[in-house]
């Protein structure tokens, strides 16, 4: 991204700052304005914030490290939740995870080199009749199995 486009969303987040500043245990909400703004939360990012709300960065860091959907990496156009919840898990979740791996020619929480996938993993999103079960974006798709893994990235464009 370039210089100027960074410095819009600075200012874009430094305008929503301003108004929620002074809410109380707002934290959680500008960590979700900013990394809806830069698309994740790298450390500058997160010092901006911890200066502007006047806390310490560690706990800024903290938070953001705490929490896993929040992510200190650059994530892919799109993002592939993998659900370990319980019902997944005993239909085969696992190996729909080393599926996704090996199609995507990437481990589990990484992002593919062309910037479209992100492989992350979920816990229940409720679709526990649909086991197992992934999330694409906001897609849910059930009873995943290698075809349809070859279809999903086919339909997201990989
Ligand atoms: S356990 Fe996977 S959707 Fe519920």
């Amino acid at each position: 991204m370039i210089e100027a486009d960074q410095g819009k969303l600075y200012d874009e987040l430094k305008q929503y700052i301003d108004t929620v500043k002074s809410k109380p245990g707002i934290l959680i909400s500008v960590l979700h304005k900013a990394q809806g703004l830069f698309g994740y939360l790298p450390v500058e990012v997160q010092k901006f914030i911890a200066m502007q709300l006047n806390l310490p960065f560690s706990q800024v860091y903290g938070v953001v490290t705490f929490y896993n959907f929040f992510s200190m990496k650059p994530k892919g156009k799109h993002v592939i939740n993998v659900c370990l919840g319980t019902a997944c898990y005993v239909k085969g979740a696992e190996k729909v995870v080393t599926n996704f791996e090996d199609a995507l020619h990437i481990k589990m929480g990484e992002t593919t080199s062309d910037k479209m996938f992100t492989l992350s993993s979920a816990r229940c999103f409720g679709a526990c009749g649909l086991a197992p079960a992934v999330m694409v974006d906001d897609e849910v798709y059930g009873q995943v199995d290698k075809k349809k893994i070859g279809e999903i990235i086919k339909k997201y464009g990989g």
